[in-house]
């Protein structure tokens, strides 16, 4: 059980937080579709405090979506407190920091992952930011920099005497980015020796998966990232995995087409209307996985920007229809 101050939750299936994607319209969805808690994008601290108009917009959350954490990156100790004690005020059950992120615009200047080589460092930036706020802090790291210097057990160690209340580990290093596997021995082991709760993250790509994790690590909570996006359900088929031994494996094609009008109807409602019609194009290919004439359907919805128009295609969305009419391009 985990228990922090306000945030209470028993096992709880966690959306990661994914830069670009784990906007509010997401976060919504999959809060209908199960989670238990939402992570925000990262943004960065000098952004928080310079009053940046998009990362505001990024660490702003609603009533209905909570508990919500929001993650927060930077390397300097006194600027993460000042931003995580405006992040505060956005009233977030839990303040996270990053010390995974491997991308070169965050670990190329000094965050992220770069302050897994300097541990000092991100000691004094996890007492820094847990002293500056009332709730609960919590990290995500990777095992290291490399194969070479893998010092999660360390990490972990430092996490732990500096306050910090929660953990998620993502078990590759930074030099792996996202190549080979996650690495679940390592969530083990260090479930084993750590006394704060302990989330584990990464390849959950089916519910099968988030309940082998649980067994096999005895971590306190799975978080899921890439496939949340591509099977916005895989919240509620964990559940119904756990609940009841079985889930509905084929989600159908008027359920898809639900929650797709619906994610489009609040990404021009929290994004705006252009946006919110931009953001959506990377999601289509996914509500409609395997479905016939969803090219055809992308391409249409692609050449307009007008809200009301492509939602009377999504609509109109049928299947056998549209597959003829793309057999009849090809000919
Ligand atoms: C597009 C994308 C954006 C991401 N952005 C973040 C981020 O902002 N903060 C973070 O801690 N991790 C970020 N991650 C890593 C995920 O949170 C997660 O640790 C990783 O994808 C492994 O989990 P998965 O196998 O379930 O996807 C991102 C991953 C992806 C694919």
């Amino acid at each position: 059980m985990i228990n922090l101050l306000s945030l209470k939750l028993d096992r709880p299936l966690i959306l990661a937080p994914m830069d670009g994607y784990t906007n509010i319209p997401l976060r919504l969805i999959i809060k209908e579709t199960g989670a238990d808690l939402m992570f925000t994008e990262f943004v960065n601290s000098d952004a928080v405090i310079y009053e940046n108009k998009k990362t505001l917009d990024k660490i702003r959350i609603l009533s209905e979506e909570r508990p919500v954490a929001i993650q927060l990156f930077g390397k300097k100790p006194g600027n993460m407190a000042e931003a995580a004690k405006i992040i505060e005020q956005a009233g977030p059950e839990l303040i996270d920091i990053n010390f995974g992120c491997p991308a070169p615009t965050v670990s190329g200047h000094g965050s992220g992952s770069a302050i897994l080589k300097d541990l000092p460092l991100l000691s004094r930036i996890c007492e820094s930011v847990v002293q500056a706020v009332k709730i609960p802090v919590s990290a995500k790291t990777r095992l290291g920099w490399d194969d070479s210097s893998i010092n999660i057990f360390q990490t972990a160690k430092i996490f732990e005497e500096s306050g910090i209340s929660m953990m998620t580990l993502h078990p590759r290093t930074k030099v792996q980015k996202f190549k080979g596997i996650s690495d679940w021995e390592y969530i083990k082991m260090l479930k084993r020796e750590l006394k704060i709760p302990l989330i584990g993250n990464g390849d959950i790509v089916k519910p099968e998966d988030a309940v082998r994790m649980f067994e096999y690590t005895d971590c306190d909570g799975v978080m899921i990232g890439r496939e949340a996006v591509k099977n916005p359900w895989i919240f509620r088929q964990i559940k119904d995995l756990l609940r009841i031994g079985t889930y509905e494996a084929d989600i159908n094609f008027e359920e898809r087409k639900r929650l797709c009008i619906r994610h489009y109807d609040l990404s021009v409602q929290y994004l705006g209307e252009r946006k919110g019609t931009l953001e959506m194009r990377k999601l289509y290919q996914n509500y409609f996985r395997n479905v016939p004439g969803v090219k055809n359907l992308k391409k249409r919805i692609f050449e307009s920007e007008e809200p009301a128009e492509i939602k009377k295609m999504l609509e109109d969305f049928n299947p056998e229809i549209d597959d003829l009419s793309e057999i009849e391009q090809v000919e």
